[in-house]
């Protein structure tokens, strides 16, 4: 991988890229054992403050995919908040952060399944990552052949690295066909999200969604802008299930997510949605999402922990 930052926090250390390594025995390596986060840190360029974006609801979440694996949770939130911290001063970065905490199981017994048998790590990512071009653009989808896993067999719940098996095989499909990215249906057959965010659409002026039970990460990008779209623009927000041409004969739509932030879409199946361009809800509910992020709305600076004004960080 090419490096991407001077610096990896692993197991409890700052360390230069080159040796934030795992050995080829680990779990995470042969079986993909692992659950983590993709958390984003804005940049407000008049404070030249870096604020994360909803620390507490990440790390709540990579504890609830550590629960359902059964797995140790290495760190206490405080720590992991620190490292996070600690990890972006250290590389500096003075634009927006995209970062990835993961928690893994790393060598154990030989062919060991038990936590108990299998050291359990914890390390962070962070990259530069400033807007997609295509959150302005907007992007071209279709449905995929391929379905979502179900939360009968590797639950989409569990933000898992080995769930992205699935994702890879749906986004590379896309792509391959001309596509930006895609959708997925659920094995009954309902459109549940995209390969690495959720997706929204609006019909007469509604919003609609896929509820938690649609074979999805129980995104925190999606809650947030439901709540944004009831008290802010007085939208209506249904989570039910969708159909697949519920898609096609929407007003407008749009994946979020994260990495994706609200990213709108123009076409399904080459179906144009509204008048194919981006969709006026769509900008309205980005724009807003671009502002409280950045930490510019007082009424939701609690969502946000700055990094460079942090109590505590040396
Ligand atoms: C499969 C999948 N669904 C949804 C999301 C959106 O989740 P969140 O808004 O918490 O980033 C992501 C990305 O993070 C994802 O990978």
């Amino acid at each position: 991988m090419a490096k991407r930052a001077d610096f990896v926090w692993m197991d409890g250390k700052i360390v230069p890229w080159d040796q934030a390594t795992v050995h080829v025995s680990a779990d995470t390596v042969l079986r993909g054992g692992n659950v983590f986060e993709g958390m984003r840190a804005y940049w407000n360029e008049d404070e030249r403050e870096l604020y994360i974006f909803k620390n507490a609801e990440h790390l709540r979440r990579l504890r609830q995919s550590a629960k359902i694996m059964r797995m140790s949770f290495p760190y206490t939130d405080a720590e992991f908040t620190e490292a996070f911290i600690q990890l972006i001063r250290r590389n500096k970065f003075t634009d927006s952060v995209h970062f990835r905490p993961v928690v893994y199981f790393d060598t154990g017994e030989p062919g060991g399944y038990l936590p108990e048998e299998i050291r359990t790590g914890a390390f962070v990512l962070a990259y530069s990552r400033p807007h997609a071009k295509s959150v302005y653009s907007g992007v071209h989808t279709c449905i995929s052949t391929w379905r979502r896993n179900s939360d009968t067999a590797m639950p989409p719940r569990i933000k898992a690295a080995a769930n992205y098996h699935n994702s890879r095989l749906a986004h590379v499909e896309a792509r391959v066909n001309g596509f930006h990215t895609p959708i997925l249906l659920n094995d009954r057959g309902k459109i549940s999200e995209s390969s690495g965010s959720c997706i929204m659409l609006v019909r007469d002026g509604v919003v609609i969604t896929p509820p938690v039970t649609a074979d999805i990460l129980e995104s925190i990008t999606r809650v947030t802008l439901i709540n944004l779209f009831r008290a802010e623009l007085g939208v209506d927000v249904v989570e039910r299930d969708v159909d697949r041409t519920e898609a096609y004969i929407s007003d407008e739509a749009f994946f979020c997510g994260s990495g994706q932030e609200v990213t709108p879409i123009l076409t399904v199946d080459h179906y144009p949605l509204g008048d194919g361009k981006v969709g006026p809800l769509t900008k309205k509910i980005q724009d807003l999402y671009f502002e409280i992020t950045k930490g510019k709305v007082a009424k939701y600076r609690h969502w946000l922990t700055p990094v460079y004004q942090h109590v505590g960080a040396k």
